[in-house]
């Protein structure tokens, strides 16, 4: 149900300026439905995966499960091998720790859709603080394993969100929260923005 959300969720991003964005990749699974969508609805956007390729980083109190390491039996190679078998070319494979290792080499583009599966809170944290001032009116945030027990920062992380301006949050009960930016934060004015305040 989650990959099949993520497939509906690909053919509207589509239509708003700006790649896709999957941090958690794992052996590429989800990340090669999506380009398999976007190369179905001919877009021109690509998919950009990242993952350390050594598993779960960042784990800390809020997560009751999680220590770090986990899901490290993957590599590149097994996600570009399966790219090849779903016959997509629009990815690009970011190795390392996001956004701290690999932001940069994205830094100037926007993203109309963000899958964030990195199953603790401090990751999560992070990988959203860094899109969200990247995506354009409309652009969707989803994050895995909403609700999970074995997930529980993720949990925390959303319920945070909520409330939060410029937004809809959106918990579905297959497991995904899903946030849709609605409105860009104000201006600054240039008062503001030569004194900050
Ligand atoms: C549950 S798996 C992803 C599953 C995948 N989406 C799928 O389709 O099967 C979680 C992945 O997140 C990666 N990860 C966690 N935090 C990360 C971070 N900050 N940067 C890059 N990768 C991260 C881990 O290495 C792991 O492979």
């Amino acid at each position: 149900m989650r990959a099949y959300e993520l497939w509906q969720l690909v053919e509207q991003a589509a239509r708003l300026p700006g790649d896709i964005l999957e941090v958690g990749v794992w052996r590429g699974g989800t990340g090669c439905i999506m380009a398999k969508r976007l190369q179905i609805v001919g877009s021109e956007a690509k998919v950009f995966m990242c993952d350390t390729f050594c598993g779960v980083v960042k784990a800390g109190e809020a997560d009751t499960r999680y220590v770090g390491g986990e899901h490290a039996d993957t590599s590149e190679e097994y996600v570009r091998n399966l790219a090849a078998s779903f016959d997509v070319d629009n990815i690009e494979i970011l190795t390392g720790i996001f956004p701290d290792d690999t932001a940069h080499q994205i830094e100037d583009r926007q993203f109309a859709l963000c899958h964030i599966d990195v199953d603790v809170y401090e990751s999560a944290l992070h990988i959203f603080d860094w899109v969200w001032p990247r995506m354009p009116v409309g652009g969707i945030v989803v994050f895995d394993d909403y609700g999970f027990p074995a997930c529980s920062g993720i949990t925390q992380l959303v319920n945070e969100k909520r409330g939060m301006s410029g937004a809809v949050v959106m918990h579905n009960l297959n497991g995904h929260a899903v946030i849709v930016k609605t409105e860009l934060p104000p201006q600054k004015t240039a008062f503001q923005r030569i004194f900050g305040r």
